[in-house]
């Protein structure tokens, strides 16, 4: 079966965040089809149109080089503040420009929020699924993904070690593959 690149975005920052613990389970939990590669954005200036020139920072270069050459994208975010971290919504607005190059365009998405807490991430994830839908990004519908109660669910090695939340990775998993198959090119 053809391979689908998968570039993995993540809403934290932070070393071994349930974010990242969370996406490697995800990634686990797939097929073997699907080949996932982890596109740093914690290193991405800030947005400004003023560095907009023919010389942008080399790693907003790097950024869009990167998601350019995915066949779809997976998004694992915390919620901060009831809304998406700075730095994700940093990186969808440095990939959204120059104007008529956005590199987001008709990629292939899964979103899945996350939180410590009993809302799973849930306005973040519909707050960033709101900037995916203006960048013409189709998000998979359904099964929706909001993971609560997210520290309970990893053992002091950072694996999953919750039997139900394994099988739901497989489930939803599975639901993005199809997803992607049916919509990159
Ligand atoms: C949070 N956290 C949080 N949690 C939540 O469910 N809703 C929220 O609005 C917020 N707001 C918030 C703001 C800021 C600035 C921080 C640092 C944290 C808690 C957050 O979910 C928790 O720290 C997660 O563990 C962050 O995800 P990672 O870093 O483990 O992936």
């Amino acid at each position: 079966m053809q391979q689908i690149k998968v570039g993995v975005l993540l809403g934290s920052l932070r070393q071994g965040s349930y974010s990242s613990q969370l996406a490697r389970a995800l990634a686990q939990a797939a097929s073997p089809s699907l080949q996932f590669t982890s596109i740093e954005i914690g290193d991405l200036p800030l947005y400004n149109q003023d560095l907009e020139t023919d010389a942008p920072p080399a790693a907003w270069t790097r950024f869009r080089q990167q998601v350019a050459a995915v066949d779809a994208l997976l998004f694992v975010t915390p919620e901060y503040n009831r809304t998406v971290p700075a730095a994700l919504k940093n990186a969808v607005d440095v990939g959204s420009r120059p104007w008529g190059q956005s590199i987001w365009n008709d990629k292939p998405a899964l979103v899945v929020g996350q939180s410590p807490g009993a809302l799973g991430g849930i306005a973040a994830s519909q707050h960033l699924r709101l900037s995916l839908a203006a960048l013409n990004v189709p998000v998979l519908g359904q099964p929706e993904a909001y993971v609560s109660n997210v520290a309970s669910l990893f053992d002091a090695q950072g694996e999953l070690n919750n039997e139900q939340t394994r099988e739901y990775c497989v489930q939803l998993m599975q639901a993005f593959e199809t997803w992607a198959r049916r919509l990159s090119r």
